[in-house]
């Protein structure tokens, strides 16, 4: 299966820096770039459209929405519908974040309407899940995957052919610096990896497991080696093209 090799950006970056940052990444990984690997990078809304632009003409790199409101149009002051990413040329949304579920309080009914709405408007979407540190303690990850990504895809009906990616990202990995080890990463994948396959068939069996949570240059390629680790999502290491770039090609 090819690699995703993505970068969240969070509330980070101007346009100009976005831009700057954008251009950096296509000059330090296009060249060297795999043929089974793919870049995504999802900007605050502000700085898509500068992003998309800097990565014109690269059919590898690709630009993605952190966020969104599951209607098409209307009185939803502050929020922005699909139709308006499509139109700066953003393929793919990221849902369930664990900023979106435990900071900003979005809970699983809302994740299941924001997934089937996002695919039902021809989008790709990338579940996130993970388990907190009390629930790891307690020896529930699995059945904290199992619920998140039950009530995911609860409202999802058919899924097209790679209009899904699910990121494990424990959420005490998450801007922490500390990182899952290899055994709780393959474990967790191979966990996610069943379960997927258990609610969409051969379909869960071909649907791209990221790992999530202070990925670093240091680490990914580690990381990337292991079975059922199909790509990165990166956060404070995607901030710069020199870092990225470094995870990209690892
Ligand atoms: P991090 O963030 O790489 O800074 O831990 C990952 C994420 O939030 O997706």
């Amino acid at each position: 299966m090819k690699k995703l090799l993505a970068a969240n950006w969070k509330m980070y970056k101007t346009r100009a820096e976005a831009e700057a940052t954008a251009r950096d990444m296509v000059r330090l990984i296009a060249p060297s770039l795999p043929a089974d690997r793919e870049v995504l990078v999802f900007p605050p809304f502000t700085a898509i459209e500068a992003v998309g632009l800097a990565f014109a003409g690269q059919a590898r790199f690709g630009v993605g929405a952190q966020n969104f409101w599951p209607r098409k149009e209307g009185a939803y002051t502050g929020e922005i519908a699909p139709r308006m990413l499509a139109d700066l040329g953003c393929a793919w949304v990221l849902v369930g974040h664990s900023e979106r579920r435990w900071v900003l309080g979005e809970e699983d009914g809302l994740l299941a309407e924001k997934v089937a709405f996002a695919l039902a408007e021809g989008f790709k979407v990338c579940l996130c899940i993970g388990e907190k540190i009390e629930e790891r303690r307690a020896g529930r990850v699995e059945e904290i995957i199992d619920g998140q990504l039950a009530a995911g895809l609860s409202a999802a009906g058919d899924i097209a052919d790679g209009a899904l990616a699910v990121a494990y990202e424990p959420v005490w990995a998450i801007g922490t610096g500390e990182v899952a080890g290899p055994a709780d990463i393959l474990h967790a994948h191979a966990h996610t990896r069943t379960r997927l396959g258990t609610i969409l068939g051969e379909k869960g069996l071909r649907t791209p497991i990221l790992y999530g949570g202070s990925v670093k240059p240091e680490n990914a390629s580690e990381i990337l080696s292991l079975d059922n680790v199909n790509g990165v999502l990166v956060g404070g290491a995607s901030l710069t093209g020199e870092s990225f770039s470094r995870i990209a090609l690892a």
